[in-house]
């Protein structure tokens, strides 16, 4: 059986007081389709805020550092943002990966340290564009998630997956449906490896100038459960016609 899907939004370093309005009519909106989970990773300092605007809506932060506390200056940690009232957090995403030069072992402590508190986790894959054309997207891919998985599931917090192709990420380019799906299944035969029965249960989101013009095609495919979308999270009138692409898709 299709899982549930999640539409995921990354703001990444967008978003001020004034956007909270995008948040509310983005929350409002999202509760014409039941049958889709709708979340906004937002900027770790408009969590509390939007959290507030949106009550009872899916807020999330967009990084975590692996420890409780202690001297780590600029950095937030998990049971911070669930303490802002966070329900979710995206770890390794390919910006912080290369930009902040975080490793698979770092990547892998902090989805450990947010399920660990409760906080569901988005965990960002991707190949380049090197690595695609050289035939070895896949086998990248899964050396990524071989260092970056959570040792166990344990607990009552989700983990997804997202595949995010850095060549698709806001460029307006994305994969054929057949790389797509080949990655996805691939995705899913790891997943199933590493956890057993739990690993079918994991949606694998997929993110890379996912718009409105393309959600329906991608969502069509079999193991996308979803999808993480930066560009197009800003606005509700952008983002609200992937969420219904996604509860279309049955
Ligand atoms: P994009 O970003 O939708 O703007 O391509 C996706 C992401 O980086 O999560």
């Amino acid at each position: 059986m299709a899982l549930k899907k999640l539409i995921a939004g990354n703001w990444k370093m967008h978003g001020l007081f004034a956007d909270l309005d995008q948040v509310r009519e983005i929350a409002q909106e999202s509760q014409g389709y039941p049958s889709v989970d709708v979340a906004l990773c937002v900027p770790a300092i408009l969590v509390e805020r939007a959290v507030r605007a949106a009550p009872g809506f899916a807020i999330g932060g967009q990084d975590v550092h692996h420890a409780e506390k202690g001297a780590h200056t600029g950095c937030t940690s998990a049971v911070m943002l669930l303490d802002a009232g966070a329900s979710l957090t995206i770890v390794g995403h390919s910006e912080r990966r290369e930009a902040q030069r975080e490793g698979d072992a770092d990547v892998r402590a902090k989805a450990q340290s947010a399920l660990s508190v409760g906080l569901n986790v988005i965990l960002c894959v991707g190949e380049t564009l090197e690595v695609r054309e050289a035939g070895r997207a896949v086998e990248t891919v899964m050396q990524q998630l071989d260092g970056s998985l959570p040792a166990d599931l344990e607990g009552e917090a989700e983990l997804a997956i997202a595949y995010e192709p850095i060549w698709a990420i806001g460029t307006g380019k994305i994969p054929t449906s057949p790389e797509i799906a080949q990655m996805h299944s691939a995705i899913r035969s790891k997943l199933h490896d590493r956890f057993g029965d739990a690993g079918g249960q994991i949606r694998i989101l997929y993110g890379g100038s996912v718009k409105a013009s393309n959600a329906e095609e991608i969502f069509a495919i079999v193991d996308v459960d979803g999808a993480l979308v930066g560009g197009a999270s800003l606005t509700a009138s952008d983002f609200i016609p992937i969420v219904q692409a996604a509860a279309n898709s049955g």
